[in-house]
């Protein structure tokens, strides 16, 4: 009996509620589990991505290159990777290889095309060089990329050249969100150059117009067999688009390149990094290679991708929403991989600019870089300690560029209260006004000074004989490296007797053009001048200005510097300094600028920003907008280039082609 216990318990229950009314009230039936909630419905996975990477003579541009493309906020599982390399003198393959061994677990598909050899094309004069052949190789390995992507049933094939450097991790979603057939992202550049054209007029004659480039490149479009070409210089197209029939969008060109039009726009022509859509129907008629029956001009593949396009019913657009990223101007025919190397770094230090330092990829064993004081016995860079913003981003540019530096740390002028100016005998200058505020000294101008002379003082304790000083909020040229260092050899050559020369100034006076130094390229004799950005100075020119215990009659330091070379416009404070005969000069074009002038977005000066020096209640921080000197040094004006200085020789940094875009 008791096996059967369970069972008559079991369906005691139904009887029970059979029984009426008058039963006892029933235990709550445990009745049918309740039924889970419908489960939702699961979101897509991501489209599918191949992304095409052509690299040659790249190792100096692959591990910040690599580093952006891993950053990418798209799931590596969705991505799969198309690389090819050839013709290479450094080490690409090597590089290449090294990442895509250590990243093919995290992408779908790693498709992998090294060419060893030959190192070079045959009729080519250099690396930098495109001859016919070239053109060829690479519309071919761009179709080969494309025919893999259609293949493999992607959704999307990404090209990116091997130097565009996209910071924005957003891009590929970004430009997916477009929802085009052909979408490049606008990419930044030193110049105007960016990857599109604005104009390209299938006229009657099927001739293109190209706007924007120079008369350089009249003379090699003329050139180029069979072409077809009407080339015409920037200014002529801009000044009268409508004697050749030009497309009225040309016209923005500048306006979408200085964002001051914002959105995505029909363009004639993307290149470099563009994004295709294979699942559009269009796309299936686009073709690099081979080029379109009607094709009849030169075999660039940019411009024989763009004619395909247009066949194919395709419209190209070019988008600037956002920031995406940077491209490197292209270098001429005849430059080296050094200079390339160079034009790169110059390219990643502007981007690191206003926004995160660009790492390189984690993926690569990066050689490191050897810095050195560019014939320097020292270069000190003055950075406060609270601004470790400015101080990292300096370092990471340095090191780039190969410099060595030493950080001194800045006398931060909010710090000092009245009773330590009192004990260092700091005395204002009698009657000093600033020229635009009409306000005295301020704290943070007394920092600054501090900062520059105990600079001095090392110098002079250290006899260091040649020593270069820059702030920690510059922006370096192109070259900055290469052209100081020709700079400080040619002003050896010369035996010029200098103390001081600015790299980095705001030219006050611009009335007159300052005297250019004969037997000396780029350099003239230092007139009026503010800031003190950067500057070299000898162990006699840092002398001459201890010398002068200017802490008696302290003024900003540069104010200070001028009246030491007999130039300031105020005879009644160069009065209290007898004696004013620092030589100085300034580097003919500057070599550093600062790195947002006053007023713009990311501006705040660390010397303007306090109180005034013998009254702490009277606060000077104000708006570095409202004030005034602030706003007359805010732009350095067009004229104040000196143009009887004595130019550099015709050299290959002069922009090519398309970077006078
Ligand atoms: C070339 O690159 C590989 C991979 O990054 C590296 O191991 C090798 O040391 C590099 N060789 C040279 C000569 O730089
Ligand atoms: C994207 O464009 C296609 C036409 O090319 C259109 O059919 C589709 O609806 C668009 N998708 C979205 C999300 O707008
Ligand atoms: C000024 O600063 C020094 C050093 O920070 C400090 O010792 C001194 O007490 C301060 N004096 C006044 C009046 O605040
Ligand atoms: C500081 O400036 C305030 C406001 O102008 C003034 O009232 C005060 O007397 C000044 N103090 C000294 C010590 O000069």
């Amino acid at each position: 009996m008791a096996a059967s216990a369970p069972l008559l318990l079991l369906l005691l229950p139904p009887l029970l509620r059979g029984c009426g009314a008058a039963a006892p009230e029933p235990p709550e039936p445990p009745g049918p589990e309740p039924e889970p909630p419908a489960l939702p419905e699961s979101a897509l996975l991501q489209p599918t991505v191949l992304l095409a990477i052509l690299a040659r003579n790249a190792a100096h541009t692959l591990p910040h290159v690599l580093g952006c493309i891993e950053r990418l906020s798209y799931p590596k599982s969705r991505i799969a990777l198309w690389a090819a390399t050839d013709h290479n003198i450094d080490n690409t393959t090597a590089i290449l290889r090294e990442w895509l061994r250590n990243v093919q677990h995290l992408y779908h598909d790693v498709e992998w095309r090294p060419m060893e050899e030959p190192v070079s094309y045959p009729e080519e004069i250099g690396p930098k060089h495109w001859p016919i052949s070239r053109f060829f190789h690479v519309m071919k390995l761009r179709q080969a990329a494309l025919r893999a992507a259609r293949e493999k049933w992607s959704d999307y094939i990404l090209f990116v050249d091997a130097d565009n450097l996209l910071t924005n991790p957003q891009t590929l979603k970004l430009l997916i969100a477009e929802n085009k057939t052909l979408v490049a992202p606008m990419l930044e550049s030193r110049s105007l150059y960016s990857n599109f054209w604005c104009g390209i007029t299938p006229q009657a004659d099927t001739k293109w117009i190209l706007c924007l480039l120079n008369v350089e490149d009249v003379m090699d479009a003329q050139q180029l067999p069979g072409s077809g070409w009407r080339v015409l210089s920037a200014k002529r197209v801009l000044k009268s688009p409508e004697k050749i029939g030009y497309y009225k969008r040309t016209l923005e060109y500048p306006l979408i390149r200085e964002w001051k039009r914002m959105g995505c726009f029909a363009v004639p022509m993307v290149h470099s990094t563009f994004l295709i859509d294979l699942r559009k129907e269009a796309s299936a008629k686009l073709a690099f290679y081979p080029p379109h029956p009607d094709y009849t001009w030169s075999f660039d593949d940019i411009m024989v991708f763009a004619f395909s396009s247009r066949q194919a019913g395709v419209q190209m657009f070019i988008c600037n929403r956002e920031h995406y990223g940077f491209l490197p101007m292209p270098l001429k025919p005849q430059q080296s991989l050094q200079e390339e190397a160079e034009n790169f770094v110059h390219t990643l230090i502007e981007a690191m600019i206003d926004r995160p330092p660009v790492e390189p990829s984690q993926y690569i064993s990066v050689p490191p870089k050897h810095p050195d004081k560019m014939g320097f016995d020292e270069i000190f860079m003055i950075n406060l300690k609270r601004r470790k913003d400015r101080r990292d981003r300096m370092l990471k540019t340095l090191y780039e560029q190969e410099i060595a530096v030493k950080v001194v740390e800045a006398v931060d002028g909010k710090a000092l209260n009245t009773s330590q100016l009192k004990a260092l005998s700091i005395e204002m200058l009698p009657g000093y006004r600033d020229p635009y505020s009409s306000r005295p000294l301020t704290r943070g101008e007394i920092g600054c000074f501090l900062s520059h002379y105990y600079i001095w003082k090392e110098v002079v304790s250290r006899g260091l004989e040649k020593t270069l000083v820059i702030e920690d909020d510059v922006r370096f040229e192109h070259q900055f490296k290469r052209k100081l260092m020709k700079l400080m050899d040619d002003i050896e050559q010369a035996q010029l007797d200098w103390e001081l020369i600015y790299i980095g100034r705001k030219r006050m006076q611009v009335q007159e053009p300052e005297r250019a130094v004969p037997n000396v390229r780029n350099l003239v004799e230092a007139d009026y001048s503010y800031w003190t950005l950067g500057y070299a100075i000898s162990f006699h020119g840092a002398q001459k200005l201890i010398g002068a215990e200017p802490f008696s009659k302290m003024l900003p330091v540069d104010e200070f510097l001028p009246i030491m070379y007999n130039k300031h416009p105020v005879t009644k404070y160069m009065e209290y300094y007898e004696s004013r005969d620092l030589k100085a000069f300034s580097a003919e074009p500057l070599l550093v600028y600062p790195t947002h002038y006053t007023g713009q977005p990311g501006y705040l000066s660390d010397t303007e920003t306090s109180t005034i020096w013998d009254n702490e209640t009277v606060s000077t921080d104000w708006d570095r907008t409202h004030s005034w000197k602030s706003r007359q040094q805010g732009k350095i004006h067009s004229d104040a280039q000196n143009k009887d200085a004595l130019p550099s020789r015709p050299s290959l940094d002069t922009p090519s082609a398309r970077d006078e875009l």
